[in-house]
């Protein structure tokens, strides 16, 4: 079979739908979805793609971390499968393409391997991975991060959300859809499709991106002890005031991390104040610190300036300060990029080059497998937002690219 043949298979209006049906899982009223890691709606979301998948013919498996591997079986079952997959979990005011896109686009490619009648040598598999995301578990990627051994299972399994409940648990509580299986198996190579969720492509007018790596991110909790009291009558050098000295620590890396190439991203995203009533002084103030620049030396360098640059600004209160995420930046393997390359020419589809911004599974995957990763373009950027939008014809360019990648890789 020719490359363009199977890409014929590949189908916009069945790729576009299936987007369509899994953002009415968790719906908001923007238009974006909230669909959480290991909620009711993540639960759902599995159990819609576990009967599509059903309904082919493909097979289904989970494992002890709650991924989620729909396979497609090659002619070979002794060999190697080539992986794509991505995420169903979204951020509390996501949109309806981050992660899933990759996940339906993988899916999209085995359906047109079945319809085009391609039985490839390997066996082809779409994965799921359990919260990428990081909203509701910290760290995020915990279930490709498991898998590659770079986050131990026990570990992960205890973390908790807000509300105290546990990954394990909540993983206890999703609907069962398939056999247990266990972690490490061989993968010959992984490739990922995701919306680039960062503006040059559609500033350069491109269809494709073709993804290099992932640059590097750290990520922090910081709690800070002070202690309550009278917001009237506590004088200012009696004051032990949590939100005070976070305020100043945040600052503070805020001068260190503004760099005149603009190459740093430093995001407080969550921040609690206890006990939060106006006229008590905060005793308590819970915060995150997401870190990150394509350098690997820079991400050593301001990373481990986090701890010191806080704890000189805490002032009189007690600060204690956990790493939860360590990623270094990722170059990606020339036998999945030159591939990608390769597929995204021939489609003749016009491209270019460039690392990722965010983070993905595909990070972890790279230490297991050569991996890869394609982008296609969302409006604007804009992404971790409900606004998030692609157009069905670059979805479809997007699918179509990583159809043409996963066949060469798996008859390979
Ligand atoms: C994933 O969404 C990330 O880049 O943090
Ligand atoms: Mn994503
Ligand atoms: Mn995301």
């Amino acid at each position: 079979m020719t490359r363009a043949v199977l890409a014929e298979h590949v189908s916009e209006a069945r790729l576009w739908s299936r987007l369509s049906d899994l953002a009415a899982i968790g719906a908001t009223p923007k238009g974006g979805v909230c669909r959480l890691a290991l909620t009711p709606e993540d639960g759902a979301a599995r159990v819609t793609l576990a009967g599509w998948a059903k309904a082919r013919g493909f097979s289904v498996s989970e494992d002890a971390i709650g991924n989620l591997y729909v396979r497609r079986e090659g002619t070979d079952p002794s060999l190697a499968p080539v992986m794509t997959g991505s995420h169903l979990d979204t951020q509390p005011t996501g949109g309806r393409f981050d992660g899933v896109y990759g996940v339906l686009a993988g899916f999209e490619v085995l359906e047109a391997l079945d319809d085009a009648g391609v039985q490839t040598r390997r066996a082809v598999e779409v994965v799921g991975w359990m919260n990428e995301e990081g909203a509701r578990f910290q760290p995020g990627c915990m279930g490709s991060g498991v898998f590659a051994g770079a986050m131990p299972l026990a570990e992960m399994l205890a973390v908790a959300d807000k509300q105290g409940a546990t990954v394990g648990e909540a993983i206890a509580a999703l609907p069962k859809i398939g056999p247990t299986r266990d972690f490490g198996f061989p993968v010959h190579a992984y490739v990922e499709a995701h919306i680039e969720q960062g503006p040059r492509l559609e500033a350069a007018g491109d269809t494709i991106g073709i993804v290099t790596g992932i640059q590097g991110a750290r990520w922090f909790a910081v709690e800070i002890t002070g202690s309550e009291a009278h917001a009237g009558t506590t004088p200012r050098a009696q004051r032990k005031d949590a939100l005070m000295a976070a305020l100043d620590g945040i600052q503070a890396l805020r001068a260190l991390m503004t760099d005149p190439d603009d190459q740093v991203r430093f995001t407080v995203g969550r921040m609690e104040v206890f006990p939060g009533s106006p006229n008590t002084v905060p005793g308590k103030v819970f915060y995150t610190i997401d870190f990150r620049h394509p350098d690997a030396a820079t991400v050593q360098r301001l990373g481990d300036l986090v701890v010191p640059t806080l704890e000189a600004a805490a002032g009189p209160c007690a600060i204690s300060v956990r790493e939860t995420f360590t990623g270094p930046p990722v170059a990606f393997d020339p036998l999945v990029v030159d591939q990608v390359a390769a597929a995204t020419k021939a489609l003749g589809y016009a491209h270019h080059a460039l690392p990722s911004g965010a983070n993905h599974d595909a990070k972890f995957m790279a230490r297991r497998c050569p991996t890869g990763m394609i982008f296609i373009p969302c409006l604007g950027g804009v992404s971790h937002n409900e606004a998030e939008s692609a157009t069905p014809a670059d979805c479809v360019a997007g699918a179509r690219v990583l159809a043409e990648t996963l066949l060469a890789l798996a008859q390979s």
